[in-house]
């Protein structure tokens, strides 16, 4: 008899999980032995040393390549797909060597500052590699410069860090298909709960599991999860090679998280849309960008892409443009009290940051000018304390 899948929420808590079998813990035992006993040499118990296999981190892989859709099973890859490293930065700096040095990666043009970094002043070194920077928000432009540079690797990040563009995930699929290149999703700010780009046919999705997906601001990691079963072998390979790997008490935390992710997305959500609404209307705020206002250029898109149990939702990241410029920025940054003045997103807490000076002073200035990270641009992550005093906290600072 096949079993009905779970729901989402019901995969969070229990995706990939089993007790564990030596004592029956529900939760999973965080296992810190670096190693493993070998009863004769080669001989053991499927577990050799913990960066190639650690059991609290295995319990997180399955979660993440359950909660994902990867659809592989343990017969496919010992974790079903699903790879969790040191930091997100660690899980992009792992797929990035998929590809051989020369090769060109097509890369949205507004990614989180780190990415562009690694990629620009380190990738394009080391490794040679041709970066084109594109706006994938344009699915015709993506698709002329996708034929003229014939990449390898298509890298897109939807609603993207922090001018909130949304990008069509079919689009960039049919694309990567069309000129065989592998697609990666960087799914953090959406969060597996809003959107699912494995079931759209993308090869591989990224997470910097530090966001939404640890949600409490208390531990740094990133993931891989992929549905093809070749992918899965060589980041299998590469994990182990390079040895970026997610340690346990970092695995227990991020799986812990994750237990929580459904309820937590709705509240996101549900804030967001209206602190959104609220600061549309405030008039020290030039304009609100948030992919649940129909005056977002991609609203339409957003609403087709990012949904809760088919129901639209938009995640819990607003950016807004303040009249004025640094001075405005940094008054209203040193007024707020609620808010915290950090960088990072997606816990529990509201946090807000100014791009400019913070999470993307590493982007070159012209590129930061021509993407709208201007001096007047602020990035709020709404947490999940009551909307009406974040709005309390806002309209304090702001007016
Ligand atoms: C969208 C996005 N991708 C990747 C990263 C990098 O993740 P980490 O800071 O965990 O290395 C971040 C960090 O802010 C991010 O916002």
């Amino acid at each position: 008899m096949s079993e009905k899948p779970l729901h989402l929420e019901s995969r969070c808590i229990h995706g990939g999980q089993h007790p564990d079998p030596t004592t029956g813990a529900v939760m999973p035992p965080i296992y810190t032995s670096s190693t493993f006993i070998q009863e004769s040499p080669g001989v053991h118990k499927g577990f050799e040393y913990s960066r190639s296999h650690n059991v609290t981190r295995f319990a997180l892989e399955r979660c993440l390549a359950n909660i994902e859709s990867s659809g592989l099973s343990e017969k496919d890859d010992r974790t079903h797909g699903g790879f969790a490293f040191a930091s997100g930065l660690a899980a992009s700096a792992t797929c990035f060597e998929l590809l051989d040095a020369g090769q060109t990666i097509l890369c949205m043009d507004d990614v989180y500052g780190g990415t562009n970094r690694l990629l620009q002043r380190v990738r394009q070194r080391s490794q040679g590699l041709k970066v084109v920077f594109v706006d994938m928000s344009d699915t015709a432009t993506l698709e002329r410069v996708a034929s003229e540079c014939k990449p390898k690797m298509i890298w897109t990040e939807t609603p993207t860090n922090p001018t909130l563009k949304v990008v069509d995930i079919d689009a960039v699929a049919r694309v990567g298909r069309a000129c065989g290149a592998i697609t990666v999703v960087d799914n953090t700010f959406a969060s597996p709960i809003l959107q699912r780009p494995l079931e759209r046919n993308i090869d591989i999705v990224m997470h910097s599991t530090t966001k939404y997906l640890g949600g409490h601001s208390d531990v740094v990691g990133g993931c891989l999860v992929t549905s093809r079963r070749e992918i899965a072998e060589k980041l299998r390979f590469m994990q182990n090679a390079i040895g970026s790997v997610m340690g346990p008490f970092d695995a227990y935390l991020t799986l812990r998280g994750i237990k929580t992710l459904a309820i937590r997305m709705a509240r996101h959500c549900a804030s967001a849309q209206q602190i959104a609404g609220w600061l549309s209307t405030h008039p020290a705020v030039d304009r609100v960008i948030y992919p649940g206002l129909p005056t977002h250029p991609q609203h339409a898109l957003a609403a087709r892409q990012m949904r809760i149990e088919g129901v639209p939702s938009f995640g819990g990241m607003v950016t807004i443009h303040l009249h004025g410029g640094v001075a405005e920025s940094r008054r209203f940054l040193e007024r707020v009290k609620l808010f915290a003045l950090a960088e990072s997103l997606g816990g529990v807490e509201s946090l807000i940051e100014h791009p400019a000076i913070m999470t993307h002073a590493s982007v070159p200035i012209a590129e930061r000018k021509a993407l709208g990270i201007l001096d007047s641009l602020v990035r709020l992550s709404i947490g999940i304390e009551n909307p009406q005093d974040l709005i309390a906290d806002l309209k304090q600072g702001l007016d």
